[in-house]
């Protein structure tokens, strides 16, 4: 079968050997495997033609003549984008050889003469690993804008909850693990802690940070952050769970909340953990117009909300924990201080 990118083009070889035979015995076997192969024989010509077009894979002997290294080839290929990997091939395999090819990140070595089978399955490997770990990157990428670039938007947007998201993901995970939630919703609340008020996006500046009371009306645009943090991350297919408990962070156990007054149960209990951990960072913590709250005010009003605005056995665990503990019942590792 022809070896193709993922946009259907037949993969490309770029062979380099400074002899003429084993330069057309290689791209024989290449191209009987279905490679496009373009083969040149001096470090020179492999240098211009890399740069002047895309390959899959390069395949080159070690030593170019008198004096010029295959693996000065990588040196350049690792300029490239995308990056085509580097396999070295070499009739004298020599310490100083693979230690050159090292130094170079060459993907592979393959000793010469040349088994057609085993090459072909190094080449293929190669390309393989390269394009896992160019995906691996584009997913690591995507990832950091989901888990830090929206994050902080929101905390530029309203700069008083400066570290608001991040805290948060911790209290609801300590909780979680408290609470013995599952490990796949203990991810998924994580992800819910982080992008909670990514709605705030939605609410305009003047609402958002206005220094003094809000009148009803600007109230119910405020109110407005759930639901818009739910649109935000429609194409979060996969997480269901996340916008779920994100569309509801402001909801109450006395079903008093918004936006949907739900009650008790209604919420998943990872939902009712959010909710508890969003309103714990807001108090804990120094706000404009407030100081943080003292440990013992902030006990009295779980105590007193249990069963009014938070899930009583929750709120009485975080009671206890912190009457107990102080702020260490939030520590991650709290279980390593006995
Ligand atoms: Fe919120």
């Amino acid at each position: 079968m022809t070896p193709r990118r993922a946009n259907g083009q037949v993969q490309k070889v770029l062979l380099v050997d400074d002899e003429v035979d084993v330069l057309r015995g290689l791209r024989r076997i290449l191209e009987h495997a279905g490679y496009d192969v373009t083969s040149v024989t001096t470090l020179r010509h492999a240098v211009n033609t890399i740069h002047a077009e895309r390959f899959d894979l390069v395949l080159t002997d070690l030593y170019l003549g008198d004096s010029d290294l295959g693996v000065q080839i990588a040196d350049v290929a690792r300029q490239q984008h995308p990056q085509p990997p580097v396999i070295v091939l070499t009739g004298r395999p020599t310490f100083d050889g693979a230690q050159e090819a090292l130094r170079s990140h060459v993907a592979d070595m393959v000793v010469k003469p040349v088994d057609a089978q085993h090459l072909l399955a190094t080449c293929h490997r190669v390309i393989q690993e390269t394009e896992l770990a160019r995906r691996n990157q584009e997913l690591e990428s995507a990832n950091k804008v989901l888990t830090s670039v929206l994050p902080r938007t929101i905390e530029m947007k309203d700069p008083t909850t400066s570290g608001h998201a991040a805290r948060v993901v911790g209290y609801t995970d300590v909780l979680a693990q408290r609470c013995g939630v599952g490990a796949e919703d203990r991810a998924s609340l994580r992800l819910a802690g982080l992008l909670h008020d990514i709605g705030k996006i939605g609410i305009p500046d003047h609402i958002l940070t206005k220094p003094g009371p809000l009148t009803a009306d600007e109230f119910d645009v405020i109110k407005r952050h759930p639901a818009m943090g739910y649109e935000v991350l429609a194409e979060l297919t996969e997480h269901e769970n996340v916008r779920t408990w994100v569309y509801q962070h402001h909801e109450r156990w006395d079903g008093k909340g918004y936006p949907n007054g739900l009650h008790g149960e209604d919420v998943a209990l990872p939902g009712r953990i959010l909710v508890l951990a969003e309103v714990y960072d807001a108090l804990a913590e120094q706000r404009s117009y407030k100081p943080a709250w003292p440990l013992p005010k902030i006990v009295a009003l779980f105590r007193e909300q249990a069963g009014k605005q938070f899930d009583p056995d929750l709120a009485h665990l975080v009671a206890d924990g912190l009457e107990r503990l102080g702020y260490r019942f939030f520590s991650p590792n709290r279980d390593q201080l006995f």
